[in-house]
């Protein structure tokens, strides 16, 4: 029977923590932090995620608002916007929601957002930072599934890690940290040969592939920290993640749930960006 980690009850208390030293900031510099999202196009979970994101960026009691943008805007036009809330010193956070319309090329936009600024993480000078253990900004899923092994009480230093996923924004930074902390760290793919053999060796699983309940429990290390980033629907079309849970939970030492497990972290390192963001501004102005 593994420990189940509670990740809404671990992002409460993250939140909780953000909101305190995020009003210490307010009567200390005399402005609130602030978070801007630019929310182009009409997907509907992008609606839904901005939305979480405005709430909670309002319960931690932050400035800031959301552009919501047709899905028509154009290059330019969104570059604009970005470019504007560079420059202005109220803004100290900037999230571009993904995806954006079709005929958006995101990449010039990300790199255009000012990396002092840029709480997502996803600009090369962010991602350079990380690996090469410079402050800076880091991705909020990764980080949320550290704080979750570090709640849970998992040694990292010195252990073997398999990340399964290679995305730019879970699976590369998630690993970047890890070797951070010390562990020895295999990323895998669709196209890693006996994938089942090498999450066998793992003391650390972390899954990050997207499919539905893809990772068995026999794929696992007995004791073994799992780490479930995946966010799918079964064929009921219930949420699942990208580890089979009934067959995992029994052989796992530390185990996240989908959902209630990475889940609601993410939008709580949101928050610890943004006022991490405010800090450095401050204290760089
Ligand atoms: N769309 C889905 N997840 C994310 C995220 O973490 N950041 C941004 N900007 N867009 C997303």
């Amino acid at each position: 029977m593994a420990q189940i980690i509670d990740g809404k009850a671990v992002a409460a208390k993250v939140r909780q923590e953000v909101a305190q030293r995020a009003a210490e900031f307010t009567q200390q510099y005399g402005r609130p932090p602030g978070l801007h999202v630019l929310l182009a196009g009409d997907d509907p979970a992008s609606a839904v995620y901005v939305r979480s994101k405005e709430k909670a960026a309002e319960q931690a009691g932050f400035a800031g608002n959301v552009q919501r943008l047709p899905a028509t805007i154009t290059q330019a036009e969104l570059e604009a916007r970005v470019a504007q809330l560079n420059a202005d010193p109220a803004v100290d956070g900037i999230l571009v929601q993904l995806p954006l319309p079709a005929g958006i090329d995101e990449k010039p936009i990300l790199e255009l957002i000012d990396p002092a600024k840029d709480v997502d993480g996803f600009h090369a000078i962010s991602v350079g930072a990380l690996w090469t253990g410079q402050p800076g900004l880091v991705p909020c899923t990764p980080k949320g599934c550290m704080r979750l092994l570090q709640e849970a009480g998992v040694q990292i230093a010195g252990k073997r890690a398999v990340v399964i996923g290679r995305s730019n924004i879970v699976g590369k930074p998630i690993a970047a940290l890890l070797l951070a902390a010390h562990a020895t760290v295999t990323i895998a793919h669709s196209r890693t040969e006996d994938l089942p053999g090498l999450c066998r060796q793992a003391d650390i699983l972390i899954a990050a592939v997207g499919r539905a309940k893809m990772i068995k429990g026999d794929w696992i290390k007995p004791g073994a920290a799992v780490i479930d980033v995946g966010m799918n629907r079964d064929d009921n079309g219930k949420l699942c993640g990208d580890v089979d849970f009934a067959s995992a939970e029994p052989v796992a030492g530390v185990i996240t749930p989908v959902p209630g497990g990475v889940g609601p972290m993410t939008i709580a390192m949101l928050m610890d960006n943004t006022l991490q963001a405010a800090h450095r501004r401050q204290a760089a102005s």
